[in-house]
C-alpha cells in the first residue's frame, strides 16, 4: 500500500481561489453602474462636473483612477458613452462579451492591483477558500509522493511477469470476465487477454495524461505571480509525469503490441491542448472524463481484491492516492468557476459535458477493436460485453457519477442536458 491517501477528493464544499487575469468566461451579472463600491468611493475624488464617477462595471478589472473629464457633463455616466472610450478618457464601460478581467480599449490597468471593493464579499471569501484548498493540496503533494522507478520493485522476482499467470485472468466486474465464451477458454488464453487488457489500459492512461499535462502547462504559462494554481497544477504535472513513466514501463514489460486509443482519438486529442486556455471548463471537464473512469475501476478492483499480481497492485495503489489530489483539484476548479460563467455559455457547457464523460469512459473501459482482432473474439461477443451490453453501461454510468452529481451541484443538469445523459446511458434515475 502507498505511504498515504490522500482522501480530499470527499470535500465537496465550493472552494474558490484567485481570479484568473484572462478569464475568457464572462460573469453574468456586473455590479450595477450607479452604485460604486465602498472602497472605489474612498479612493476616488467627489464626483463633480469635472471629475468622473467611480466605475463598478468591470469588478476584476483594475482601473486607475479615472481621469478628470473636461467637458461640461452629468456626473452621472452615460448610457451611449462610446465602447472604444470617449474624447474626455473617461474609462469605457465593459463591453458584451468582453470577459472580465480582459483589458479593454480606453480602459487602463494596473495588472496585479485590485479594487477590494470592486468584488463581492462572498466570492472574495470563496477565492480564499479555493486557494487555501489549492495550498493544502500542495503540500501534501509535497508530503505523499511516490518514484516509479524506486517505490515500485519492478526487479524482483514476484513482480516479474508471464503472460500466461493466472493473476492476469479478467476478474468478473469486467464484462468480459463473466462471459460464457471467456470462461471456456484455457487459463493461459484467459490470462493472456487479461494482460493484454490491463496493458491497454495503462497505454490510454499514458497518452490521456500526456494531453492533459500539455493543457496544464499551457493554461500554467499564463498564471500570474503568486497564483495558487502554478504551484499545484506544477505538482500535478510532475505527479502525470511519472504515472506516464509508471504505465509505460508496464507497457514495455508486459510485452503487449498494445496501441491504446484508437488513431482517430490520439490524432483528435492532440488538438485539445488550447482549450486549457480557451475554454478552461470544458477542459477540466475534459480531465475529469479521463480521471474519473480510470480511478473508479482501479478503486473497485484493489477494494475487491481483483488486481491480484503485486506489481499491478502497487502500481494502482500508488496512482489512486495521487488521482485523488487531482481529481479534488478539478472539482474545487469547476465549482469556483462554472457558476461564474454568463447563461448561454454556461447552458452550452451543460450540453458538451455528457458527451465528453461518455467518450472518455467509453475510451478507458473498453477494448479496442484491435484486442478482439488479437485474440479472435467474435463480435457478437464483444457487442454483449463492452458495445452496448447493459453490464458495459452500467459500469461506465458508474464511473461518471462522481461527475454527474458535481454537474447537478454547479446548475449544469437543465431539462435539455438531462435528456443527453439519459440518451447516452449514463443517468441515474436516482439523481
Ligand atoms: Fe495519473
Ligand atoms: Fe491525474
Amino acid at each position: 500500500m502507498p505511504r498515504g491517501t490522500n482522501t480530499t477528493r470527499d470535500d465537496r464544499k465550493p472552494e474558490h481561489g484567485r481570479e484568473q487575469r484572462d478569464d475568457p468566461e464572462p460573469t453574468p451579472a456586473p455590479a450595477p453602474e450607479h452604485t460604486p463600491p465602498a472602497r472605489a468611493a474612498a479612493q476616488e475624488p467627489a464626483a463633480d462636473s469635472r471629475n468622473a464617477p467611480p466605475r463598478t462595471d468591470a469588478p476584476t478589472t483594475n482601473l486607475r483612477k479615472a481621469p478628470p473629464r473636461s467637458g461640461k457633463r452629468s456626473s452621472k455616466p452615460s448610457r451611449t458613452a462610446s465602447p472604444r472610450g470617449t474624447r474626455d478618457n473617461r474609462p469605457a464601460p465593459r463591453r458584451r462579451g468582453v470577459p472580465e478581467g480582459r483589458a479593454v480599449r480606453g480602459v487602463r490597468e494596473i495588472r496585479d492591483v485590485r479594487l477590494v471593493g470592486d468584488i463581492p464579499d462572498e466570492r472574495r471569501e470563496q477565492d480564499a477558500a479555493y486557494e487555501k484548498t489549492l495550498r493544502r493540496l500542495s503540500k501534501a503533494s509535497v508530503n505523499k509522493h511516490w518514484e516509479p522507478y524506486t517505490d515500485i520493485p519492478w526487479d524482483d522476482a514476484e513482480c516479474a511477469i508471464d503472460p500466461e499467470d493466472p493473476r492476469w485472468i479478467l476478474p468478473k466486474m469486467d464484462p468480459l470476465g463473466a462471459h460464457p465464451w471467456y470462461l471456456a477458454q484455457p487459463e493461459a488464453v484467459r490470462a493472456r487477454i487479461g494482460l493484454w487488457r490491463q496493458a491497454n489500459v495503462c497505454k490510454v492512461g499514458m497518452q490521456f495524461e500526456n494531453l492533459l499535462k500539455r493543457g496544464l502547462m499551457t493554461y500554467a504559462y499564463r498564471l500570474p505571480n503568486a497564483s495558487a494554481e502554478f504551484r499545484y497544477i506544477y505538482h500535478e504535472m510532475i505527479e502525470e509525469g511519472h504515472h506516464g513513466m509508471m504505465f509505460q514501463e508496464f507497457v514495455n514489460r508486459s510485452g503487449t503490441p498494445v496501441e491504446g486509443m484508437p488513431r482517430i482519438v490520439r490524432l483528435v486529442g492532440e488538438l485539445t491542448q488550447p482549450f486549457s486556455v480557451l475554454a478552461p471548463s470544458l477542459f477540466f471537464f475534459w480531465v475529469l472524463a479521463g480521471e474519473e473512469p480510470i480511478d473508479h475501476v482501479q478503486r473497485r478492483m484493489l477494494r475487491d481484491g481483483s488486481a491480484r499480481h503485486p506489481l499491478l497492485t502497487r502500481i494502482m495503489s500508488i496512482h489512486v492516492a495521487e488521482e485523488a489530489r487531482h481529481i479534488s483539484f478539478a472539482h474545487q476548479f469547476l465549482r469556483r468557476r462554472v457558476p461564474r460563467m454568463a447563461a448561454p455559455q454556461r447552458f452550452a457547457l451543460s450540453l458538451a459535458v455528457p458527451p465528453s464523460m461518455k467518450l472518455g469512459a467509453w475510451f478507458i473501459l473498453t477494448p479496442p477493436a484491435a484486442m478482439g482482432r488479437r485474440f479472435q473474439i467474435p463480435d457478437d461477443v464483444l457487442r454483449q460485453t463492452y458495445w452496448g451490453a447493459d453490464d458495459s453501461q452500467r459500469l461506465i454510468a458508474r464511473a461518471v457519477s462522481n461527475v454527474r452529481d458535481l454537474c447537478a451541484d454547479i446548475g449544469l443538469i437543465n431539462p435539455v442536458s438531462k435528456q443527453i445523459w439519459r440518451a447516452l446511458h449514463i443517468w441515474d434515475d436516482k439523481d
